[in-house]
C-alpha cells in the first residue's frame, strides 16, 4: 500500500513538472520543427537571429546563379519596403509573418502568397519584362491593412548583375 502511494506520488510530481515543461520549449518545439520541417520559424525572434534578419532580406543572388528574394510580413507593411528583382529569371520567395496573417499579392498577375506567422511561405515568381509593380495585403490584417503596399521593381536581366549587392538588396532608398 504504501509503496503505491508513493509511486503514485512519484507519478504525479513528475506529470505535473513535465506537461508544463513541454508548453516551454524545451520538448515540443523540438517536436513542433521536426513535424513543421525547415518552414517554422519563430516569429517573435525574426529581427534577432536566422535567416530573416534584417541584413538578410531583399533579394540576394544565389552561388549558383539563381535568385532568392527575403521578405518580412508585418502590421502593416512589407520589409523590405521595396524589393528589386532580375526581369526573365525565376526567383525563389521566401517569406514570413511576424504578426497575423498576410497575403502578398503583385499587381497584374495572379500570385498571391499567403503569409502566417510562424512558418515560411514559399513561392516561384518570374517576371518576363522590366517594370514596376504594386506589392499588396489581400487578406484583412486589421485597421492598417488597406495601407499595407510595396512596391517590386524588375530591372533587365543584363542590368541586374551590375548593381552593387546593396542596390540589389532592395529599391527602398530609391
Ligand atoms: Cu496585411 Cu492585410
Amino acid at each position: 500500500m504504501r509503496l503505491k502511494q508513493i509511486r503514485f506520488v512519484l507519478i504525479l510530481t513528475v506529470a505535473l513538472c513535465c506537461i508544463p515543461a513541454t508548453r516551454f520549449y524545451e520538448i515540443d518545439l523540438p517536436l513542433f520543427r521536426f513535424l513543421n520541417g525547415q518552414n517554422h520559424v519563430d516569429p517573435l525572434s525574426l529581427h534577432l537571429s536566422g535567416e530573416f534578419v534584417e541584413s538578410n532580406l531583399g533579394t540576394a543572388q544565389e552561388a549558383d546563379g539563381s535568385v532568392t528574394v527575403r521578405m518580412i510580413a508585418e502590421q502593416y507593411l512589407f520589409i523590405p519596403h521595396c524589393i528589386l528583382v532580375p526581369a526573365g529569371v525565376p526567383i525563389r520567395l521566401r517569406v514570413t509573418s511576424a504578426d497575423a496573417v498576410h497575403s502578398l499579392s503583385f499587381s497584374d498577375t495572379n500570385y498571391a502568397v499567403k503569409v502566417v506567422p510562424g512558418s515560411v511561405s514559399q513561392a516561384r515568381l518570374q517576371f518576363p519584362h522590366a517594370g514596376e509593380y504594386k506589392m499588396s495585403c489581400r487578406e484583412f490584417c486589421g485597421a492598417g491593412h488597406y495601407a499595407m503596399r510595396s512596391r517590386l521593381v524588375v530591372v533587365s536581366r543584363d542590368q541586374f548583375p551590375k548593381l552593387q549587392a546593396g542596390e540589389r538588396g532592395s529599391c527602398a532608398a530609391r
